[in-house]
């Protein structure tokens, strides 16, 4: 069944966050959403929560899940605020724990919710199936950015995270904790194996060349034009372009402020004695 979906870019983050559902006044789901997040002066903003919430308030839509395709690095997750205005359950691949673990060392964190994925309404373990409505959903396990990776087919969308960018884009890193270009390789193949013109929607675009930006594609596109992994790419090719360019590339602006709320799907760390919250730095650890 066609998924009928609306995309929303986030520009500083290069983000986009997409509404799947299966017709005005029914079901939907939301993935990938995006608190707003200033680092230099650490201001949060709802802005494009709001945008997300309003198209849901004006198609009448009934949130069924807030899906996270993974512990974002680069952006905060407003999961947690959105579950509060519109309801609906948060999904996440059911190995965050994996993910959670690591940055709880990082950050010291006390062991509980934050670190065993009590956060989270539903741990997706690999082809496990749920609906959007009238929609059939499918979490397919994809690892090789981070561990936690998972991608969702709603309907005939399929929702890869950050797995594909649009053909000319490639693939993601894999050089983050628990990153893997040889699982990304098989993640990839997987997901390219897909019914050709199943609809591919990916959660980061770069513009490269200084195109429009640009976030729906086919699983056919990818395999005749991926600059990364088009069909004829062998995983040895794919593991040694892979390292090479990861070497290139800095950590994201928002690494250590995003992955502190992200692990606990966007909460933020409980005030302190004076009402205010904080995030730590850690120095000389990542
Ligand atoms: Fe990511």
């Amino acid at each position: 069944m066609r998924a009928t979906v609306q995309a929303f870019f986030h520009p500083p983050s290069s983000t986009i966050s997409y509404v799947v559902y299966d017709r005005p006044g029914g079901a939907a789901a939301i993935v990938d959403s995006v608190l707003d997040f200033d680092g230099a002066s650490g201001r949060l903003g709802t802005a494009s929560a709001d945008a997300l919430a309003g198209f849901v308030a004006e198609q009448g839509l009934t949130v069924a899940w807030i899906l996270e395709t993974h512990i974002h690095a680069d952006h905060l997750s407003a999961a947690h605020r959105l579950q509060d205005r519109l309801g609906g359950r948060i999904g996440i691949g059911a190995r965050v724990a994996e993910v959670q673990t690591h940055f709880g060392k990082v950050f010291n964190a006390p062991l509980g919710p934050r670190r065993n994925g009590a956060c989270f309404d539903r741990l997706f373990e690999d082809g496990e199936a749920f609906t959007v409505g009238d929609l059939d959903g499918e979490a397919l396990h994809t690892p090789g950015h981070t561990p936690d990776s998972v991608s969702y087919r709603i309907g005939d969308a399929l929702f890869v995270g950050d797995t594909l960018f649009m053909p000319d884009g490639g693939t993601a890193r894999c050089d983050f904790p628990g990153g893997d270009a040889r699982q990304m390789y098989c993640s990839l193949r997987r997901l390219l194996a897909l019914p050709e013109e199943t609809r591919v929607f990916v959660c980061h675009d770069y513009a490269p060349g200084g195109r429009s930006h640009a976030w729906e594609t086919t699983v056919g596109e990818q395999r005749r034009a991926n600059i990364h992994v088009r069909d004829g790419v062998d995983v040895e090719s794919y593991v040694a372009m892979r390292a090479a360019r990861d070497r290139t590339l800095s950590m994201p602006a928002l690494i250590i402020p995003a992955v502190q709320v992200n692990v606990a799907a966007g909460r933020l760390p409980a005030p302190e004695a004076n009402g205010a919250v904080y995030l730590k730095m850690p120095v000389n650890v990542l």
